[in-house]
């Protein structure tokens, strides 16, 4: 069998996108660790359901972002992952930090970049009128939100929504696409180029 790709997933909060992660059992993805910013972050009960090590790394223990991004650094290299996926994960992350992830730092971001970057995506879209709304797998660079989109899920915005129904609309292919765009990874077929993502050596094109 192929060399498993070893991953580890950073998360803030609930979980769900780790969840639909670790019930993907891919077979070419081995979770090593899920390190939480937060102690009480429901998500990490998932990991130690499934066995995974856990971690917290708890930024308000820290002086400065620099510090916290230090310290998360070399915890997770501690697991030499070959991927590292933000999943939920609420901390905006320094530019040292995502230069040392180049090419192997994915996000899942709940609209459709470059749209609604940042917070309450769902409560913008809704106010804006868009007809269209999802989600959106990336590669992280410097900039918030803005690194190249490996994979987006399209759901229609329907007349009587509020921000319930549309993040759950959002949320269960969220569910779906981020599994997708780590197996593809897994699979060596995926490669952040610049600002491009190749799939199979192709351009992706939104
Ligand atoms: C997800 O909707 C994810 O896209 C979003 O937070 C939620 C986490 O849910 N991420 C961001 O907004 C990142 N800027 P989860 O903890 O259940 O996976």
């Amino acid at each position: 069998m192929a060399k498993k790709l070893p991953l580890v997933a950073l998360i803030s909060g609930r979980g769900s996108n780790l969840k639909a992660i670790i019930d993907a059992h891919d077979p070419l993805v081995e979770i090593r660790a899920v390190i939480s910013n937060r102690p009480q972050a429901g998500g990490l009960m998932y990991a130690q359901q499934a066995g995974i090590p856990t971690e917290v790394v708890d930024h308000t223990q820290f002086k400065s972002r620099i510090d916290f991004d230090r310290t998360l650094q070399t915890r997770i290299d501690s697991y030499q992952p070959k991927l590292v996926v933000l999943a939920g994960f609420m901390r905006i992350l320094s530019p040292e930090f995502v230069a040392h992830y180049q090419g192997r730092l994915f996000n899942i971001h709940p609209a459709l970049l470059p749209a609604f970057r940042g917070l309450d995506t769902h409560k913008r879209a809704l106010a804006s009128g868009v007809k269209e709304h999802g989600a959106s797998v990336h590669f992280v660079t410097a900039d918030l939100d803005a690194g190249p989109v490996i994979i987006q899920a399209r759901v229609p915005v329907l007349a009587d929504d509020d921000e319930e129904s549309l993040a759950a609309r959002v949320l269960r292919e969220e569910h779906r696409i981020y599994p997708q765009a780590i197996h593809w990874f897994a699979e060596d077929r995926l490669q952040l180029q610049g600002q491009h993502v190749l799939l199979d050596g192709q351009a992706i094109t939104r």
